[in-house]
């Protein structure tokens, strides 16, 4: 058994990954603890859902600091203060400052709701998300965990679901089916990240234990 994962959850909204993380650890044997929750959002009901398990919470709004690099030098210190090792992205809506990803190296993961590489990137969050795919026409669409680099949602994947969309799908109802993978989909994420289950090449990633 590996030692547990200090793990730290960036949240912007209503948190239902965040509560599946937390009830996945639990069900799962994974060996991580979430000891922290930080949201850009005040109001985020994801930090009422962290607080209710006793879950230290940070909120870093941008407007209250004086520039980008005190916004991301403060939050890197708080980061560090709680010594974490793995930071997951639920439903986070700023992107990620240069100097946070080089500090944890492929140790940030984030859940996207569509099947990567379609549909991500700059503005794909959320319903945009969910709107453009039916849009297209797209008979399946998915969701997916992947590491965290540079690229907006272009690093490398950890795992991928397949979701069917229906005929009569609006954003709403294919958002609702896409968010219940999402929720068995990312603890298992995480338990592949937590246990150092995966070898990455390039984009590749290959499990290289089995951990299900
Ligand atoms: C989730 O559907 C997540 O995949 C999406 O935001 C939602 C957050 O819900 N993330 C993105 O679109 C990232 N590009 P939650 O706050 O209930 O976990």
């Amino acid at each position: 058994m590996s030692k547990k994962k200090r793990v730290a959850v960036f949240v912007s909204g209503r948190g239902s990954n965040l509560q599946a993380l937390i009830e996945g650890i639990a069900k799962n044997g994974i060996p991580a603890e979430i000891v922290l929750v930080v949201s850009n959002k005040p109001e985020s009901f994801a930090l009422k859902r962290a607080e209710s398990y006793g879950i230290a919470t940070a909120v870093f709004s941008p407007a209250d600091f004086n520039g980008p690099e005190a916004f991301t030098e403060a939050l890197l210190k708080r980061v560090r203060e709680a010594d974490i090792d793995l930071i997951c992205l639920a439903g986070f809506t700023r992107i990620l400052p240069s100097r946070l990803l080089a500090a944890f190296p492929q140790r940030i993961i984030n859940i996207h709701p569509s099947l990567l590489p379609a549909f991500g990137g700059k503005g794909m969050y959320g319903m945009h998300v969910h709107r453009a795919v039916l849009a297209s026409g797209a008979k399946f669409s998915g969701a997916t965990v992947h590491i965290v680099t540079e690229e907006i949602d272009g690093g490398p994947i950890v795992c991928q679901e397949v979701v069917p969309v229906d005929d009569d799908d609006t954003p709403e109802t294919l958002a609702q089916r896409v968010l219940d993978v999402e929720h068995r989909l990312y603890p298992r994420a995480l338990k592949l990240m937590a246990e150092d289950a995966l070898e990455i090449s390039g984009l590749r990633t290959r499990i290289k234990q089995r951990v299900d």
